[in-house]
């Protein structure tokens, strides 16, 4: 089949990509010249495992890019929308760039002859798809929805870092569409691919993907929740979780209690949904509850510090891990962001050590020490935060001799303080 993919950001240059694998011809098309010269040179415009190996691949065969609406639309069956939803001041989602894509995506399609299909990828409330993108289709494009061109919404279920894979190997595809012929033409792209199929409406396929995401985040504050319970009763939370994870209705997954979730998915997509439940008049106390848990936890960290060394003016802190997750480079509400605005109100001396993501951290917060190994970040210091799960930092262990006072927080279960030749004064976040 032919396909054109709006924005080669992570999820539209990872769909181009899996899309001409998967046998189909693709045209990239992005606004940003620099994008469509990179893609048509087989490079990836950003970093994710194996992107890299299938632009190169298909680059130029069955893939191109291109900042032509027009020639993608005439060249191709169905249109993807993969541009950036990013939050809005409300705590909403920001639509400005999915409804400027649509409205080019319409003149384009006013001008083609024959059947086109629309179908939504971004991450967008319930909704969405039917009331903002179809009717923007149609008033650019002069033609009817259903009738002339088909509409629907193909939600992501992508985890940063791992997205080929996941796009290759996934667990379920939604799609919802408003007509039988654009739902069958988007499912036939996934042929070959061994998963549930879920046909469905737009509406609904949006709001799986926000209680996808909901639900996961859910699951790793009521985590924490019990982990700060077990903390104070003194019992291994990890323990609780590898036997009540057994339960197969349960599963173990997403219930390592730390630090909290952050990333460009879990955060924005619960706001949202909160968003579009106060807008139509129902408190989610629930979903309110999981954001303030988040929201708590790394300030614990700083709490726990803070008990250890008496007051935190003037100390030296080492922040180990800015990235949101391991393996990244992404520091989008990284949970190292509010932990290191506390640390500077209570006026510390903050030096930060991260293997990927210290170039991004450096445009947040300017004024503190980045170091380039975690023996620099450690060296003096009196406490350390360990923030983010880097598996080099489970593996320290002489870097803490450097350490003036050897107070050690982890708030990712990494650091086996009994097996350790270095003696520190070890302290999980919730254990
Ligand atoms: C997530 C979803 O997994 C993916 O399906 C969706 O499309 C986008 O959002 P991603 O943001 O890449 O993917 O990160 P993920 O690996 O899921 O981790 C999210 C955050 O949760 C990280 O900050 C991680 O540290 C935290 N986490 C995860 C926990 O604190 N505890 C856990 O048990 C699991």
């Amino acid at each position: 089949m032919k396909v054109s993919i709006i924005g080669s950001g992570y999820v539209g240059s990872v769909s181009a990509a899996c899309f001409a694998e998967l046998g189909h011809e693709v045209i990239c098309i992005d606004v940003d010249e620099e994008k469509v010269k990179m893609i048509n040179a087989g490079k990836a415009p950003i970093w994710e495992e194996g992107l890299d190996g299938l632009l190169q691949k298909h680059s130029q065969k069955t893939l191109i890019a291109t900042s032509d609406y027009e020639y993608a639309v005439a060249n191709s069956d169905l249109s993807f929308i993969c541009v950036g939803t990013p939050s809005g001041e409300d705590g909403g989602i920001d639509l400005s760039i999915v409804k400027a894509a649509s409205a080019s995506l319409g003149a384009a399609i006013g001008k083609k002859e024959g059947y086109h299909v629309v179908v939504v990828k971004s991450t967008v409330v319930p909704e969405t798809t039917e009331k903002v993108v179809l009717p923007i289709v149609e008033e650019f494009s002069g033609k009817k929805a259903g009738r002339d061109f088909g509409v629907a919404m193909n939600p992501e279920f992508l985890r940063e870092g791992k997205a080929v894979y996941d796009f290759m190997h996934p667990d379920k595809i939604v799609v919802g569409a408003i007509d039988e012929r654009s739902g069958f033409a988007v499912a036939e792209l996934y042929r070959g691919l061994d998963c549930t199929v879920t046909r469905t409406n737009p509406r609904t396929a949006e709001m799986i993907k926000y209680v996808n995401n909901s639900f996961l985040a859910t699951k790793i504050s009521f985590a924490n929740e019990v982990g700060n319970i077990c903390k104070q009763l003194g019992i291994d939370t990890y323990e609780v979780m590898d036997a009540v994870g057994t339960d197969f209705r349960i599963e173990r997954r997403f219930l390592n209690c730390g630090a909290g979730f952050g990333g460009s998915c879990f955060p924005k997509d619960v706001r949202a949904l909160i968003g579009k439940a106060k807008g139509m008049g129902y408190e989610p106390q629930l979903l309110d509850s999981v954001v303030a848990v988040n929201e708590r936890q790394p300030l614990r960290m700083v709490e726990l510090l803070q008990r250890k060394l008496g007051h935190i003016n003037g100390k030296r802190i080492a922040v180990l891990g800015l990235a949101f997750k391991n393996d990244t480079d992404d520091i989008r509400e990284s949970r190292s962001i509010p932990v290191i605005a506390e640390l500077l109100r209570l006026e510390a001396i903050v030096t930060a050590y991260d293997p990927m993501a210290a170039g991004n951290m450096k445009r947040i917060f300017g004024n503190i020490t980045y170091c380039s190994t975690s023996s620099e970040a450690l060296s003096g210091a009196d406490g350390c935060l360990v923030m983010t799960e880097w598996e080099e930092f489970g593996k320290l262990d002489r870097e803490f001799e450097g350490m003036k006072e050897k107070i050690v927080i982890d708030g990712r279960h990494l650091l086996k303080p009994e097996k350790l030749t270095a003696r520190i004064d070890y302290e999980g976040i919730c254990w």
